[in-house]
């Protein structure tokens, strides 16, 4: 059991969706946050009629809000002893072409919400004696470098960085943290980062059924990092061997060829986040 009741940022699509109903099939009950309070409430009426769980959501714009003030109000009616950090957006293009605000927007909601309610969840739970667990979503991008990706897999590595530390740090006080590292994943993520459906036929992307299935099976065995399917297990071996000025002249080609010339959008607009 890695938990009873999850608190998961960004549980209105995607990947948050999907691991709040898996959760909710193993009896672990959810809060959700995330801005979208009408798919919230769908997601949770969904949840609820299967009669397996229980759904609270707060619906709110994490990096406007108060996250101090607003932890503290879901702690004061709820112990959460398992911290999803989800929610997240990528931009893709030219970086100079890229909205600056957005990418600073990017680094608040992809890095320091994820730090800070990571602090004040690590905090209650020692006060509380310890134990729990956390879950951050970082991405196959975060093991490497990627032009025309370059503030996204800088966000990502660093959530693999910290994760990683504090997991060895926690261990002390039995709380698990694990790493979660997908490749391309069937969700909201690729339209919000300006990138047309029509990649999917380029890239072996996965349902998010069977991405959140492996993250699933995985941190039951404890896995960390833990990177979703064998082939982008074989990805991060193989750039994990390579010299990263390599790494980044072959990630140059793919995206360019990928992304840029199949999606010549995304080189101005840098997608939409709603
Ligand atoms: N899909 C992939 O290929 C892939 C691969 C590797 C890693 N990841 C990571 O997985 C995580 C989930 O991505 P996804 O693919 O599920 O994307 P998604 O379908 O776009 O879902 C993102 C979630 O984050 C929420 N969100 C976005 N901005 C928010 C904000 N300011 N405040 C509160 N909630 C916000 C969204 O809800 P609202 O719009 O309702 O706020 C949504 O629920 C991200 O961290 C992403 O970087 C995704």
């Amino acid at each position: 059991m890695i938990g009873k009741l999850a608190l998961i940022t960004g549980g209105s699509y995607g990947i948050g969706e999907a691991l709040a109903k898996k959760f909710s099939e193993n009896s672990i009950d959810v809060i959700l946050i995330a801005r979208s309070e009408e798919k919230l409430l769908q997601v949770k009426s969904e949840i609820e009629a299967k009669g397996k769980g229980k759904v609270w959501v707060y619906p709110a714009d994490l990096t406007k809000v108060n996250l101090a003030e607003l932890y503290e109000e879901i702690s004061r009616q709820h112990d959460v002893d398992l911290l999803v950090n989800n929610a997240g957006f990528g931009t893709i293009g030219y970086f100079h072409t890229l909205d600056t605000k957005k990418e600073i927007q990017m680094i608040e909601l992809n890095v320091r919400v994820l730090v800070e309610l990571t602090s004040y969840f690590v905090k209650d739970r020692i006060r509380k004696g310890g134990g729990g667990c956390i879950i951050n979503l970082s991405s196959l991008a975060g093991f490497f470098p990627i032009p025309f990706f370059a503030t996204y897999s800088a966000t990502k590595a660093f959530v693999l960085s910290f994760s990683e530390a504090i997991r060895r740090e926690l261990e002390d006080y039995n709380i698990k943290v694990f790493t979660v590292c997908p490749g391309g994943v069937k969700t909201e993520f690729q339209k919000r980062a300006g990138v047309s459906e029509g990649i999917y036929r380029f890239q072996n992307y996965m349902a998010v059924e069977d991405a959140v299935n492996l993250i699933w099976d995985g941190i039951l065995k404890g896995k960390s990092p833990l990177i979703p399917g064998d082939a982008n297990s074989i990805y991060r071996a193989i750039v994990r061997i390579l010299p990263i000025s390599f790494v980044t002249k072959m990630a140059k080609l793919f995206m360019k060829k990928t992304f840029i010339k199949s999606n010549k959008n995304s080189i101005s607009s840098g997608g939409e986040n709603m």
